[in-house]
């Protein structure tokens, strides 16, 4: 274990996303394990991975779950990326030997405690909704679930765009696609899941778009809940204090540091530069 992350203090929880998004779920973290120690990777030289293949995602996650493991000596994985939790929870469950959670379990199990008439929506990147993960989630618990790929939510959420009139528009076409296609199947959704770690930041946006009916659903917030129960550990005299966050990234510091605060909605503190190859 490198760093200030010693034993006596909270319990060492390695968070990952293919970039600052997943900040969202660590803010969310903080906020139900607030003594652990967190140690947050962002593999911001390989993001987007929403648009790569299961293979590539694969192995950019395993490489990633392995640092924060091996290195920074995580005791338990949350995988704060909807788009490696649905393609490579697998490959990372393989790749260490500590407990990792998802977003995707959390999120559908939110959706179906959220929906009365058993219909919901999922938003997403491409690559997590060719992968059909929160369909089959959301089956799985007795609810029907429509998904769409919102490729474009991403970059804008990147440029700082999240009450912008343009982001504003590109949402509301894709959310009229949506609920076109839902009508036509039938469906009668009342939830919708935000399926990827930007899109918590456009949650203004998209509670003022979707109709008074549709519930938002954020998975940051039901995997947070859920690592509460799965992870905190009861804090001991010796553990009582605040606990820490230190972030790693693939690239530009800088950028990490002004953009990831916005997610993580206080400063984020020292970010490390670390090399996992290509
Ligand atoms: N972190 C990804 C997700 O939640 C979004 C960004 C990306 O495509 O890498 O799906």
């Amino acid at each position: 274990m490198t760093g200030e992350m010693t034993e006596g203090k909270g319990p060492v929880i390695g968070v990952f996303d293919s970039g600052f998004g997943g900040l969202t779920v660590l803010r969310a973290l903080l906020r139900r394990i607030p003594h652990a120690q967190y140690a947050f990777l962002g593999d911001t030289a390989r993001l987007p991975y929403g648009s790569k293949s299961r293979r590539t995602i694969a192995r950019y996650a395993a490489e990633s779950a392995q640092f924060l493991v091996n290195e920074q000596g995580a005791e338990f994985l949350v995988i704060a990326c909807n788009t490696a939790s649905a393609l490579a929870l697998d490959a990372i469950q393989e790749a260490v030997p500590v407990p990792v959670l998802g977003v995707i379990e959390p999120g559908a199990a939110s959706a179906r405690a959220a929906s009365r008439t058993g219909d919901a929506l999922v938003i997403a990147t491409d690559a997590t909704v060719q992968s059909h993960a929160y369909a089959a989630a959301c089956r799985a618990r007795g609810l029907r679930a429509l998904e769409k790929a919102c490729p474009l939510l991403v970059p804008l959420v990147e440029e700082g765009w999240t009450q912008h009139p343009v982001t504003a528009e590109v949402f509301r076409i894709y959310l009229q696609e949506l609920l076109q296609q839902a009508a036509s199947e039938g469906m009668c959704p009342d939830t919708l899941v935000l399926g990827c770690t930007h899109y918590p930041l456009l949650r203004p946006l998209i509670a003022q778009a979707v109709p008074p009916e549709i519930r938002v659903i954020d998975s940051a917030e039901a995997t947070a809940e859920t690592a509460a129960r799965l992870f905190a550990t009861p804090v001991s005299k010796s553990g009582s204090h605040a606990g820490q966050i230190r972030c790693f990234a693939t690239d530009s510091v800088e950028k990490f540091e002004r953009l990831g605060s916005r997610f993580l909605e206080q400063p984020v503190g020292r970010v490390d530069l670390i090399d996992l190859g290509g």
